[in-house]
């Protein structure tokens, strides 16, 4: 949530900032910003994304160094005057800064006391004008960074630059920061995505440290305490660019790259001679795996529903209860954990706040949890210590597509490896692993023939609300299709399992009513033959996702086959029309696909 990069070399810096910025306007596009420093510290910001700040840009900006925001309100209304970075009322101290300053409105109050104008309602400005009070203590930005942040109570991933100094200052405290090392030159940004151009060599900032940036290095030192050694970190190269190709949007670009991101998932992680699975960086043993009394998948979102299959393949292939958790709920119910249980904490960026704080609790209270994660190196991944990552590659588009098949297959894969480990045979665990090894290919044959899909796009873009429905692992695919839809085509949407539609959802239901409805040919199919004859019965229009060669087909008004495949992984097929639906919808609509209204990629608040 919010983006920030920065920049202290050699190099010309703003056309490096809006670059940087725009690999990170995924993270929030309410208004972005840009100091340079070039004698004073010039800013220009704006509302808007950042080709809108660009717009404001004069030709040339001169200056080595800079610090930029892209920005997700949190405090304060959507304006040219909370957009980040903010100025020190002395014009020495210009800050950008993601989190949240819940202390701020004492810390403004006690500002203007001592006769300061606060120039925007956000909580970050406090920061600018307490780091400059603090500077014309020592003149030492370091320390100043440090006392002020004494004071502050809350969340940060922090920069500030100096007019006077030639060095970047950065804190993180509950917001994710990572430092760039190249040859001469040193970067930081709130996401490694934006580094990858310019260096690979990274060092992760941990919360309460605090770093210095000049253009020979970093030097890390904690807010409470002395010095510590930088540990680089390489990047991974198989990150890479993430560019939209031959495609519009990044969604639909996403959706298409699901077959492969799905191999790379897989590929070398299941034994499909001795039907074993080999997880390797959940670092337990089969006798541990044995032991497990209980199974808790926690997550968000996208990363929720992926988790719910994901229960419900662990529970039927392993016989082991497993139950999936709202994350931004979990902490607050004061859990009962067991320490012999696994948790997973299950997220495409690892840096979601709800879930990192329910990652928190479990550890704090003696339990073990593995990350489920897409980022390498993100704040969940290296909190947990231990896990799977879900090897999707850059996923860029808000709207979460294919890390939710990735997190699908990682947690299958997880779930015949701990089933081997107690009852399940190798014949059946061979048959699973077939069967998902073929999914790729599937989807890429439904992706060639995607059937009715506008016509469903017809039927729904004017309706004021969208019943979806399904059961078993079907009753999660309906709660993602409704998200899709809800979040970049902004129509209500209401994701019920199908039994539970006549206990009060079935009221809304009148002549033309869209229902969509997933049914794949599994042991529940019949019943929810019986929610779709209920909705037809009070006139609604069935929007059917159903299996190729099934007779159900005949019972939807609208009817999208997807290739058959087996009854626990029917998920990874049934959800990518779902996805194709959202993203019609949303661009017949005009709305803006990639950046939906009022959301951010990466969630860092709670
Ligand atoms: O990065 P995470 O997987 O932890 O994100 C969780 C949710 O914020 C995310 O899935 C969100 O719901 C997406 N916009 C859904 O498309």
């Amino acid at each position: 949530m919010c983006g920030i990069f920065g920049y202290i070399g050699p190099k010309q810096v703003s056309n490096m900032l809006v670059e940087g910025l725009r690999r990170l306007e995924y993270r929030g596009y309410d208004s972005t910003g840009i100091a340079v420093k070039n004698g004073n510290i010039s800013i220009f910001k704006k509302v808007g994304k950042v080709a809108d700040m660009e717009s404001i840009l004069p030709r040339a900006i001169h200056g080595t160094v800079g610090i930029a925001h892209t920005r997700w309100a949190t405090h304060g209304g959507v304006t040219d005057e909370n957009a980040h970075p903010h100025e020190s009322f002395d014009s020495k101290v210009v800050i950008v800064h993601n989190g949240i300053i819940e202390n701020s409105r004492s810390l403004r109050k006690h500002l203007v006391s001592q006769g300061i104008e606060l120039n925007s309602e956000t909580d970050s400005e406090a920061l600018a004008h307490m780091i400059a009070i603090e500077l014309n203590q020592d003149n030492n930005p370091l320390e100043a960074v440090k006392r002020c942040l004494k004071s502050a109570i809350g969340t940060w991933g922090l920069c500030a630059l100096f007019k006077e100094h030639d060095v970047i200052v950065v804190a993180r405290n509950g917001s994710p920061i990572v430092l760039g090392q190249g040859d001469g030159e040193t970067f930081v940004s709130s996401d490694p995505h934006a580094l990858t151009p310019h260096t690979q060599r990274v060092v992760y900032l941990d919360d309460g440290q605090v770093a210095v940036l000049d253009s020979n290095g970093i030097e890390v030192s904690r807010l409470h305490g002395g010095q510590i050694d930088t540990n680089v970190t390489l990047l991974e190269n198989e990150w890479g660019v993430a560019d939209l190709g031959d495609y519009s949007h990044f969604m639909l670009k996403e959706i298409y790259e699901q077959p492969e991101a799905l191999r790379q998932c897989v590929r070398g992680r299941m034994d499909l001679a001795t039907g074993n699975g080999r997880l390797r960086g959940l670092k337990i043993k089969p006798a541990e795996l044995r032991k497990v009394p209980h199974i808790r998948i926690i997550g968000c979102g996208t990363a929720l529903h992926a988790g719910m299959i994901g229960q419900l393949v662990i529970e039927k292939m392993a016989r082991l209860p497993a139950v999936s958790h709202v994350a931004s709920e979990f902490r607050h119910n004061d859990p009962v954990i067991d320490p012999e249980a696994l948790h997973f904490a299950i997220s495409q960026s690892g840096e979601t706040a709800d879930t990192l704080s329910a990652v928190k609790e479990i550890q704090l209270k003696g339990g073990q949890v593995h990350g489920v994660v897409n980022v390498v190196g993100s704040t969940i991944a290296r909190q947990c210590g231990t896990g799977v990552y879900i090897h999707s590659g850059p996923e860029q588009a808000v709207a979460s597509t294919k890390a939710f098949s990735n997190m699908v297959a990682a947690l299958s894969m997880f779930a015949i490896q701990i089933a081997r480990s107690r009852d399940l045979t190798k014949e059946k665990a061979i048959e699973y692993i077939s069967a998902l090894e073929e999914i790729p290919d599937l989807i890429e044959q439904y992706l060639q023939d995607q059937g009715p899909i506008m016509e469903a796009v017809d039927a729904l873009k004017d309706a004021k609300s969208v019943l979806f429905l399904g059961r078993g692992v079907s009753a999660p695919v309906a709660a993602e299709g409704a998200l899709k839809l809800m979040e970049v085509a902004y129509i209500p949407c209401l994701a019920y399992p199908a039994g539970e539609m006549k206990h009060g959802p079935i009221a809304l239901l009148e002549k033309g009513s869209p229902v969509v409805i997933i049914a794949p040919d599994d042991h529940v199919k019949q019943k929810t033959i019986s929610a779709i004859h209920e909705c037809r019965a009070r006139g609604a229009k069935i929007i059917l996702i159903h299996e190729q060669g099934d007779d159900i087909s005949q019972e939807g008004d609208i009817s999208i086959a997807v290739p058959k495949v087996h009854n626990l992984f029917s998920p990874l097929l049934t959800v990518v029309p779902l996805q194709l639906i959202a993203y019609h919808t949303a661009l017949q609509l005009g709305c803006d696909v990639d950046r939906p209204r009022n959301l951010a990629k990466s969630v860092t608040v709670e």
